[in-house]
Formats: C-alpha cells, sequence, structure tokens
C-alpha cells in the first residue's frame, strides 16, 4: 500500500481507536428518495460532524454536501441498478477514479453479490477497482450485498468477506451474525459492520456493541441513524460504543 492509501484509511479508520463511524447515505442509488434522505442535504448537515466519513454518491455529494466539510467522503461508485430492474446484482461501475480524485474521496465503495445471477461482474468490478486504485492510492471498500436467497449467516459471509479481501480490498462492510469473529478472523482487511435495516435504537445499539465486541473495525450505517427519531442523539451514541468502549446502556442513555 502506497503512502497515500494509507494517510487515506488513516482518514477514515481513525488511527487513535483503529476504528470508524461511517454515515452511509448512498441508497439512493438504487432505491430513489429513501425515508429520511428525500433532502439528503438537510438530512446529513446536522450529521456530519459527527461522521468519521460519509458514504454518499457523486450527486449527493456535490447538491448537498457542504465543500467546506473536513469530514472525509467514501464514494459509492457501483451502481447501474434499481430496485424494480431486473436484477440488483446487475451492477458496473458509475464513477471513475478520476472523478473520485477530482471529488478529493478518502476511499471508493462498490457492491459485490457473492452468490447472486451477476456475481462474476461484481467481482470483476472490484478486481479493475483495485488496480485502479493502487494505481492512484486509493483505497477501495467492498461492500458484501446479500443476494434475496442468501442467509446471512457466518459461513456465507465469511466467504463474500475473505473473496473481497483476496481480489484485494482495502476494507470490507458486511453484516452482523452469529460467530461473527470468525468473519472477522477470516478477513485479513478491516471489517466495517452494515446497520441494515432500521431497528429500535437499542437494538441498533446492541448491535453495534456487539459488532465491536466481536472485531469490527467500526460501523457503516445509514438506516439506523438518519431514521432515528433523533438523528444526531443516534450517531452521537454509536460514537460512544464505537470510540469509547461505552456500554449499551450508557450509550442509550446518551441517546435519550
Ligand atoms: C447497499 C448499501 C446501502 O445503500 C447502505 O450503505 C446501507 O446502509 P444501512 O444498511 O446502514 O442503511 O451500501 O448495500
Amino acid at each position: 500500500m502506497s503512502w497515500g492509501l494509507k494517510n487515506r484509511l488513516n482518514r477514515i479508520i481513525k488511527p487513535k481507536t483503529g476504528k470508524t463511524v461511517m454515515l452511509a447515505i448512498d441508497h439512493g442509488y438504487f432505491l430513489g428518495p429513501t425515508t429520511g434522505l428525500e433532502s439528503p442535504g438537510e438530512t446529513i448537515k446536522p450529521l456530519l460532524p459527527y461522521a468519521d466519513a460519509l458514504m454518499p454518491t457523486r450527486g449527493v455529494l456535490r447538491t448537498s454536501v457542504d465543500p467546506k466539510t473536513d469530514t472525509p467522503v467514501v464514494l459509492r461508485v457501483s451502481g447501474g441498478n434499481s430496485i424494480i430492474g431486473e436484477d440488483l446484482s446487475k451492477e458496473g461501475i458509475i464513477t471513475s477514479i478520476e472523478e473520485a480524485i477530482r471529488l478529493n474521496c478518502a476511499a471508493v465503495a462498490l457492491s459485490i453479490y457473492v452468490g447472486s445471477k451477476y456475481e462474476h461482474q461484481t467481482l470483476l468490478n472490484l478486481s479493475k477497482l483495485v488496480d485502479e486504485g493502487e494505481r492512484y492510492g486509493m483505497p477501495v471498500l467492498a461492500v458484501t450485498a446479500v443476494g434475496k436467497d442468501m442467509a446471512r449467516d457466518a459461513r456465507y459471509l465469511s466467504l463474500a468477506c475473505r473473496i473481497a479481501a483476496e481480489l484485494g480490498a482495502h476494507f470490507v462492510k458486511t453484516y452482523y451474525c452469529e460467530d461473527f469473529p470468525k468473519v472477522v478472523a477470516s478477513c485479513p482487511v478491516p471489517v466495517v459492520m452494515a446497520g441494515g435495516k432500521k431497528l429500535p435504537e437499542k437494538e441498533a445499539l446492541e448491535l453495534t456493541f456487539n459488532a465491536i465486541k466481536d472485531g469490527a473495525s467500526g460501523v457503516d450505517m445509514g438506516r439506523n441513524i438518519f431514521q432515528s427519531n433523533n438523528p444526531v442523539s443516534m450517531i452521537k451514541a454509536v460514537r460512544a460504543i464505537v470510540h469509547k468502549k461505552a456500554s449499551v446502556n450508557e450509550a442509550f442513555e446518551i441517546y435519550k
């Protein structure tokens, strides 16, 4: 890894704690106006100071994020699908590495769909993106999207995370599952937990706590923050667990 790539990665996964709280707001690339992101600028503004990194598409970044921010950007660069399209796994690269550099991004993110119809295409997307990332010193985050008929168990997620790492992803985002330590132990690069669908706040904090306890290098959470009744309090609570080793109850007090 070049100095530049390491420096970019350290802007996301904080060296002081070795952890990150990423705010995922890239949902619209295939879901359109997701609840809570109808007006992305309004949602993002109050949360930005508490996010270690932001994960938008280029369109939301350009239109809805203040360029004065010093929050690093992990740019969603795979897509070309939609929730009403043929198959969610049919993704290509939708933003070039030059564009990510022009947007001063700290990393790029793409989804891989292991076990889905277009698995091969998404894995080649990852491989090409890693080649480019290495060339320009741009870390690549592989998001292990789960095909609709896949079980989010340790066996499947270990397979997906390890394939991502073998193909050169610099860090991986996946879901929490039983035996999560096995997923982390068999993945040679940092694993960040995806928040997943909206849960009651306390449950989302328990998920965060368990993921960190089980070796995750942080979270990349979207709906569980911006669809919460109080998003700023929720991201503060998540930060307390991730960076200050707070308990679930302590974090829930912060949320309340
Ligand atoms: C697809 C994605 C999502 O758009 C987003 O990152 C998910 O975040 P969350 O599940 O926490 O709302 O990357 O896999």
